[in-house]
């Protein structure tokens, strides 16, 4: 029986699992088990055997069960020991840090040149991106058959429903808008759209931002001054602009504004084809017809207009030599203007 004891005792220690003691305790103190056994032959042994047959027989049992308590403590105390383990948190790791997104440099763009002309009492007018071919052309002194539609071709939503080829046709909304109030005063900044296959300088899309002035006694003096104010907060204060005569069906008269080259300051470098001017912007006082068409009376009011490619300030602005990437969304290009 002491061989027996030894040989559970070791049993126990070695088993590794809780199921494993189970098992023992089955073995030895089930009712089939050996212990259970040996007590059962108590009764067949002589009288005088029986007493100290059975206290060792109960000894034992006692010892066993003592023993298989504390090893089912143990394993229980491991296999918590490791589940902490496991599922442990170190906090202090730095975490995934979520990429964080900033601003399209059009969006920066736009929202700097708003800011300019807030400045100077401006509003914004948001017009509409499918416009009437009335509005998109005929208001604006572009009658059907006008030769200077060919070069503004677009999408054609139905016959006289398309895509604006230009902001121009916010002029007319937004002075019908304010119903003969005075000053009109606002920029429309918008998406337009044209025929133009994609390449470095064109895009079926691109972004305009026109303005518009009307009210008494408005000269050219103030479409100078008013774009002046703005190419130097834009560009930098030490910008100048000049004015080319020039045509626009809406505009009477009509000029090119130019800007002094945003790379070399004016002293001629490849960018600006070395002449130290770099072309921005279509503007002119507004033509009589069109102020009658907003609902004003070009007897009592005069005003000027001007259009720029928003695109195009925003790759002078920051040195951009291809439009396309303005578009393209690549990260490498977006990141170089977090935080500008
Ligand atoms: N709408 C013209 C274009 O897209 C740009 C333009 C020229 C706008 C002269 C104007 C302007 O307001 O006065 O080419």
């Amino acid at each position: 029986m002491d061989d027996m004891g030894e040989r559970v005792l070791r049993e126990i220690e070695e088993a590794k699992t809780l199921a494993g003691l189970d098992q023992l305790r089955l073995k030895y103190l089930g009712k089939k088990g050996e212990i259970t056994a040996l007590l059962k032959t108590v009764g067949s042994l002589p009288k005088e055997e029986r007493p100290g047959f059975g206290a060792k027989v109960n000894a034992l049992r006692e010892v066993i069960e003592t023993r298989l308590r504390e090893k089912t403590a143990s394993l229980e105390r491991e296999a918590l020991e490791e589940k902490v383990r496991q599922e442990v948190v170190d906090v202090t790791l730095p975490g995934n840090l979520p990429q964080v997104g900033s601003l399209h440099p059009l969006t920066k763009a736009l929202r700097e040149i708003v800011g300019i002309f807030y400045g100077m009492g401006f509003t914004v007018y948001e017009s509409r991106e499918a416009e009437t071919d009335e509005m998109n052309f005929v208001k604006l002194n572009l009658e059907p058959g006008h030769p200077a539609r060919d070069a503004q071709d677009t999408l054609y939503l139905t016959d006289t429903t398309l895509l604006r080829t230009h902001t121009s046709p916010g002029q007319i909304r937004g002075m019908l808008e304010m119903q003969g109030r005075l000053p009109v005063r606002f920029i429309v900044p918008g998406r337009v759209y044209r025929r133009d296959p994609m390449d470095a300088s064109h895009s079926p899309v691109f972004h305009q931002v026109e303005g518009l002035v009307i009210d008494r006694h408005i000269t050219f003096e103030h479409l100078k001054g008013c774009f002046l104010e703005f190419a130097r907060g834009f560009f930098g204060p030490d910008t100048e602009i000049r004015l080319r005569p020039s045509y626009f069906p809406f505009t009477e008269p009509s000029a090119e504004i130019d800007v002094s080259c945003t790379i070399c300051r004016g002293k001629g470098c490849q960018v600006c084809g070395r002449t130290g001017w770099l072309e921005l912007s279509g503007a002119g006082m507004a033509h009589p017809r069109v102020i009658r068409n907003g609902g004003y009376d070009p007897d009592e009011v005069t005003g000027f207009a001007f259009g720029f490619g928003l695109d195009r300030a925003a790759m002078l602005k920051w040195g951009i030599d291809d439009l396309r990437v303005l578009f393209e969304n690549d990260l490498r290009f977006l990141t170089q203007f977090e935080g500008l």
